[in-house]
């Protein structure tokens, strides 16, 4: 008999985002002429760039052929798309990348889940809360947590509240943990770690031995050129933080698929007995052994983004949508809402109306708006009576959904 990972057993809920489409769906159904605006999930909107597409054809016009045709790749990616992260993603910065630390994947949600692999299931592990579902889920999966409590805490994580006092931001732990996942640009809060705020974390992991799992799939949404756009910015990161971009968001990329993660030389955990381990050479043997990297076609798509046209190109795409996110932060704060966020980030985050829990914000905002997005519980006990707008959509659907939540909502 095939016994089952027991493990899942203990998740408390389907995927947050299957859950939020079922609901929709079930609306659209008994409502067929209802005209839903999605600001739910975070997906793009725009088509992709026109140099994005063009290099793309031109590698598909290449595979065509016997000289231009590619099979299986290099394992961490090709040296001109590597090459390229290395000179634009960091060396523009002032930071010091090898390209052989850099290992392409097909999304930063695979990768977030997959590093945990990693690491030992005795590592403890903190997160913020609210936090993306996907960091812990991958977690109670690998059997690192015990069971979830009543308000879906589950036992043996430690939840770091991030609340408007701490601007949803919160501080390195007092206690012990292993591995720490931040998302900056955070995702859902909207809110950015500053660069007093990074140091605090590399300091504290560096003194207390933990790995910190640094999320920049938003990375690119940051405004303010002197907020650091990489972990690798703070000194003393490279011993202790393992970092994780995507061209998902920043290029439009949620359907092509292509992220990256830079693991750097010096970065080690512990054996049992006390034997230091290059986690660089464990995230090589995990890649090469389970994924065969990402196509070339779309390896090639991923690199015309750095060109002088993709950048401008991908560049005016992220700037429509920040115009959304001023948009929905100001209508919002015209209809009476308190409004977080949206200015370093595509999400805006939003307290729901006195008496309304998330959930029961989404039914009204669903039924009696017709406007989606994401109830702040999804992502975690303190995200409750916070709510979540998405600024990934077309600027007249803003304004729409906007018109209708002042409508019904409005004061
Ligand atoms: C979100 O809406 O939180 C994101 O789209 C999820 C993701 O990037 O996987």
């Amino acid at each position: 008999m095939a016994q089952v990972n027991e493990s899942y057993g203990k998740l408390l809920a389907g995927y947050l985002f299957p859950e939020i489409g079922r609901r929709v769906q079930v609306f659209q159904e008994s409502n067929p002429d209802a005209a839903i605006i999605r600001l739910g999930i975070g997906d793009v909107t725009l088509p992709l760039a026109p140099a994005v597409v063009d290099a793309m054809r031109a590698a598909v016009d290449e595979m065509a052929t016997s000289e231009g045709f590619h099979g299986y790749g290099p394992d961490r990616g090709y040296d001109f798309l590597l090459d390229a992260i290395r000179e634009h993603d960091y060396l523009a910065r002032g930071v010091e990348i090898d390209s052989e630390e850099i290992f392409l994947s097909d999304g930063s949600k695979q990768d977030s889940g997959n590093i945990q692999e990693i690491f030992g299931v005795d590592c403890r592990i903190a997160v913020s809360d609210p936090v993306y579902p996907v960091y812990v889920d991958t977690n109670v999966m690998a059997g690192r947590t015990g069971d979830a409590d009543d308000a879906g805490r589950y036992a043996g994580i430690l939840y770091l509240p991030a609340t408007e006092e701490n601007g949803f931001v919160p501080d390195p732990p007092e206690e012990r943990v292993d591995l720490v996942y931040l998302c900056s640009p955070n995702n859902p809060t909207g809110s950015v770690m500053s660069r007093e705020s990074l140091e605090r974390w590399v300091a504290w992991a560096r003194q207390c031995d933990a790995v910190l799992i640094f999320d920049a799939a938003y990375d690119a949404f940051i405004t303010d050129p002197e907020l650091p756009r990489s972990i690798y910015q703070i000194e003393g990161s490279r011993e202790c933080a393992i970092e994780m971009r995507s061209f998902s968001k920043r290029a439009g990329f949620t359907g092509v698929r292509c992220a990256y993660t830079v693991v750097p030389r010096e970065l080690t955990g512990s054996t049992s007995s006390g034997e230091r381990i290059s986690l660089h050479s464990l995230w090589a043997r995990r890649q090469s052994t389970k994924f065969n990297c990402v196509p070339y076609v779309v390896q090639r798509a991923a690199a015309a983004v750095f060109s002088p046209e993709g950048a401008k190109q991908t560049g005016e795409q992220v700037a429509y949508y920040m115009e959304n996110a001023r948009q929905i932060r100001e209508g919002l704060r015209d209809s009476g809402f308190t409004v977080f966020a949206g200015i370093h980030a595509p999400y805006i985050w939003m307290r729901t109306p006195e008496g309304l829990s998330s959930w029961d914000f989404f039914d009204r905002l669903l039924s009696e708006a017709h406007v989606v997005g994401t109830p702040g519980s999804g992502f975690g006990p303190s995200g409750e009576g916070y709510f979540r707008i998405s600024a990934f959509n077309s600027h007249e659907n803003v304004d729409e959904a906007l018109r209708r939540i002042a409508e019904v909502f409005g004061r």
